[in-house]
């Protein structure tokens, strides 16, 4: 999608797009356009449903006296209802009106709106970033898709009165969306693709934007005794790897202590030994979806030079079944120490964040830790697929990633932690089990991986119900969200200096 940002015209040719506030009030734009169309904008308006709710959509073609080959007329709703995600949303429902539709350009005419909390080139801005991330789909590997079926819409054109000023305000945004589409992307890869080898390699690429990135292999892992992550891996044809990334942007020193964030990579989760069910399985291939989200996020963070200090951490393996594949019952030392008796090796998300957690807090000794993993299907039955698990052992942290999910649409959801839960990983043979039993399978998790946590605020993100869509949403085709990126941007953006 090209976004171009201009000042206010009659546009020539494609498609117009107008705002109608709730009540069928006109905005200026549509004002304009109604008055060039003989008043056939205001008579469609009254001939139809349409009353500017912020659901609302008309589509008027080829009215005379237009140039423009048709006018999207888009509800706004009330003024005062009028936010942030309001707008961003506004993009992306352009997007999903016109993308098949022939039309190949559009141009937005946006007015500011009185009584609205954001203004109009701050709307420029977000209903482009908007845009941007609705239109993307992950369509490389389609070799007959028939022209008809691909969509046409390729440019759109934000016309506001300060259109240098929108700009200024999108290039930030623009870097936010990179780092969210590239972790689509790589959710999306499946797993003959990205695996943990070309996973570390596409997080090498980062190096273009500023991020210093190192890959440790299994020999390295071997000597810090990661050997909760090498288990897990060990059944693979492909070698696990540790990718380390920093941002170092902070501008004082007193703020070098990283933030660090730590994702799941499992590129693909058959379950290993303890298999899982042929139907569905395809879908563990975006259980690298934590390992993704950090990666993107990486790349938003240096991308529109944010100042602080971040260092993301993805534990990469394969969960194989094969002649080399950990057991049930097998007991394995993790880099902190303590051993495990893995009972279930599909429950293998909790041991590679155990080592990968353990590492980054020994090493960096970092502000806090957020990991972000589709660590149990148990979430899902909790949360559904409208927020992620939030788990902390820390209140302020709490507040401020639930505070960041509000506002980047990617809610969180607080749940409890407590000493009353150890009980269920109690093992005979070792310091824990990997599993519970079913009661409270997403706090057992979290649980578990607490205890690979010292001192350090820490929060922990179940991202299981939120990586993948089977539907479509306001600002993501079904398929991978991108869940995580927004959200942490938006959080890492409080601490900078
Ligand atoms: N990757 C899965 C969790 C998952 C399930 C993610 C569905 C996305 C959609 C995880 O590794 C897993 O297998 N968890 C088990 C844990 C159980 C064995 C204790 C689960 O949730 O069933
Ligand atoms: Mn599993
Ligand atoms: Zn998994």
């Amino acid at each position: 999608m090209k976004l171009n940002f201009a000042k206010p015209e009659m546009p020539k040719t494609g498609a117009v797009v107008v705002g109608i506030l709730d009540g069928r009030k006109l905005s200026p734009g549509a004002t304009m356009i109604d008055r060039a169309a003989g008043g056939a904008i205001t008579r469609a308006i009254e001939a139809s449903r349409f009353k500017g709710g912020a659901e609302d959509a008309l589509t008027v073609l080829a009215p005379n006296g237009l140039q423009a080959s048709r006018v999207l007329l888009l509800g706004l709703g009330k003024p005062e209802k009028f936010d942030r995600q309001a707008a961003e949303r506004v993009g992306g429902r352009i997007v999903v009106q016109l993308q098949n539709s022939g039309e190949s350009e559009a141009s937005v005419l946006v007015d500011g709106i009185a009584g609205a909390e954001i203004t109009a080139a701050e709307m420029a801005a977000l209903i482009a970033q908007g845009a941007r991330l609705r239109a993307w789909r992950f369509d490389k590997y389609r070799t007959k898709e028939k022209a008809d079926d691909k969509p046409s819409l390729k440019k759109l054109n934000l016309l506001v009165s300060d259109p240098a000023e929108a700009k200024r305000l999108y290039q930030p945004l623009d870097k936010v969306a990179d780092g969210v589409l590239f972790t689509r992307e790589l959710v999306s890869e499946p797993a003959n693709v990205i695996y943990p080898e070309t996973l570390a390699a596409e997080a090498q690429r980062l190096s273009d934007v500023g991020v210093e990135v190192e890959a440790l292999g299994v020999k390295e892992m071997r000597k810090l005794g990661m050997g909760a992550l090498l288990g897990v891996g060990q059944g693979s044809a492909h070698e696990p790897r540790l990718v380390v990334m920093q941002w170092n942007g902070a501008a004082r020193a007193k703020d070098k202590k990283p933030l660090a964030f730590i994702g799941k990579g499992v590129t693909f989760d058959t379950g290993g030994i303890s298999i899982k069910p042929a139907a569905g399985m395809e879908e563990m291939k975006w259980d690298m979806a934590g390992a993704g989200a950090v990666i993107g996020l990486m790349r938003a963070l240096a991308g529109r030079k944010a100042k602080v200090n971040a260092v993301g951490v993805v534990g990469l393996v394969e969960n194989m079944p094969s002649g080399t594949a950990q057991r049930p019952g097998d007991i394995v030392k993790s880099a902190s120490g303590q051993t495990i008796e893995v009972i279930n090796t599909d429950a293998e998300g909790r041991l590679v964040l155990a080592d990968a957690l353990w590492y980054v807090q020994d090493r960096f000794k970092p502000r806090l830790m957020v990991d972000l993993a589709t660590l149990t299907g148990a979430i899902i039955i909790s949360l559904g697929h409208v927020h992620a698990g939030l788990f902390a052992n820390d209140d302020e942290l709490a507040e401020k990633l639930l505070k960041a999910g509000r506002e980047t649409g990617e809610p969180l959801w607080r749940m409890p932690l407590g000493d009353e839960y150890d009980q269920a990983i109690k093992s005979d043979a070792a310091d824990m089990k990997n599993i519970g039993d079913r009661a409270g399978g997403s706090i057992t998790a979290a649980q578990f991986i607490k205890r690979f946590v010292d001192t350090v605020p820490w929060a922990h993100l179940d991202i299981a119900g939120m990586a993948w869509s089977s539907k479509d949403r306001p600002l993501a085709a079904k398929g991978a969200t991108g869940f995580g990126v927004r959200l942490l941007d938006r959080f890492a953006a409080e601490y900078e200096t």
